[in-house]
């Protein structure tokens, strides 16, 4: 009953088979191989545009490089209050910007209000010498609450920065989770609404380590650029060809999708077993594999004492996370011990 989080979960077997066939013979290092070829290509048929890719072996490293392609040292990025790159990064994004200022917003589960992004750019209107301008919109999709923002709600919020010199990140450490959630393309959630960069998350569900920064047409020429701060920052993993080929398979038959779906699916049974029962309040809609859950005190202790694991959020909520390996038997076991204590 590992509910700690999705990268807790072993790697999926087809990929640690895919690292085993990459591991014969020479091949160009840096990203220059075949697989990384071969995999950039495929990329470009599932977001249907002429993409660039660069791989990378963390999140945090990911949106880092990324943000310091898009927004200039004197720059804001403006992001939700409970962002990872706000909250969880250490300041990569300010360190790897070289002094980037990250704008926080507010916003009902974890979705940047409309209201809270306009009143930030009034704020900031352009060519006022004194304050950081706009040159970033962070998005998280799924976000730090678990919830999806639909392409709608991406739209909503890209469109308010078209008229200004400004561009739009997505952290996508569980887009996968985010896309089966809402039915539509890959395309339809990024670029065609309004993206130029997305962090392409793969350890999160299935893979073993395997980020991809993957960068849209309005910024592809920026490539070179990624390139040399990845390895100025120390980040550019010479065998590349071992994520491509983590990447490979999970694009394959459409694993990367079906993993996402199994693991949203356990969280889907999850959440409606416990807000089934009195006193628990799920916090945040269930739109992929994360859960909030306000659970009383006797509840969360039994829970741990028979084993199951998860996190206490800042505000005394508990998260618990599914993934792709999560088994029927893990939900069933959590919400039969919470059954015997629930009043
Ligand atoms: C929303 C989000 N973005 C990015 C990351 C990437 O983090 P890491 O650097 O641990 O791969 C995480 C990990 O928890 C996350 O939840």
């Amino acid at each position: 009953m590992n509910f700690l989080s999705d990268t807790t979960a072993p790697a999926h077997p087809k990929l640690i088979d895919a690292i085993a066939a990459a591991n014969t013979g020479f091949a160009s290092s840096y990203g220059n191989d075949a697989i990384s070829a071969r995999v950039e290509a495929r990329l470009r048929e599932i977001f249907e545009c002429d993409l660039k890719v660069l791989f990378a072996v963390s999140g945090t490293a990911s949106n880092a490089l990324a943000l310091s392609v898009l927004c200039p040292p004197d720059g804001a990025i403006l992001c939700h209050d409970e962002a990872h790159i706000h909250r969880d990064e250490r300041g990569a994004p300010e360190f790897y910007t070289g002094g980037g200022k990250l704008v926080p917003l507010r916003g009902e589960h974890a979705k940047i209000e409309l209201a809270e992004l306009d009143r930030a750019l009034e704020e900031i209107p352009e060519g006022f010498v004194h304050a950081s301008p706009a040159r970033v919109l962070s998005l998280s999709n799924l976000t730090e609450s678990g919830t999806a923002y639909t392409v709608a709600e991406v739209r909503e919020r890209t469109v308010r920065l078209e008229n200004r010199p400004a561009f739009v990140h997505m952290d996508g450490a569980r887009f996968a989770n985010a896309l089966v959630s809402l039915g539509c393309t890959p395309a339809e959630l990024t670029w065609k609404a309004g993206v130029d960069v997305l962090c392409f998350g793969a350890t999160k569900n299935g893979a073993l380590g395997a980020e991809a920064v993957v960068l849209f047409p309005s910024v592809a020429d920026r490539f070179e650029m990624l390139q040399a701060r990845q390895k100025r920052g120390g980040h550019m993993a010479p065998k590349m060809r071992f994520m491509a080929a983590q990447f490979e398979a999970w694009l394959a038959d459409e694993l990367w999708l079906e993993l996402a779906r199994a693991a949203n699916n356990r969280a889907a049974a999850l959440a409606a077993g416990l807000a089934a029962l009195p006193g628990i309040e799920i916090l945040h809609p269930v739109e992929g594999n994360e859960i909030f859950a306000r659970l009383p005190e006797a509840v969360a202790t039994r829970l741990r004492a028979a084993g199951a694991e998860f996190y206490q959020w800042p505000d005394g909520s508990a998260r618990l996370v599914t993934s792709w390996c999560t088994q029927a038997s893990e939900i069933e076991s959590l919400l039969a011990t919470a059954r015997q204590i629930s009043p």
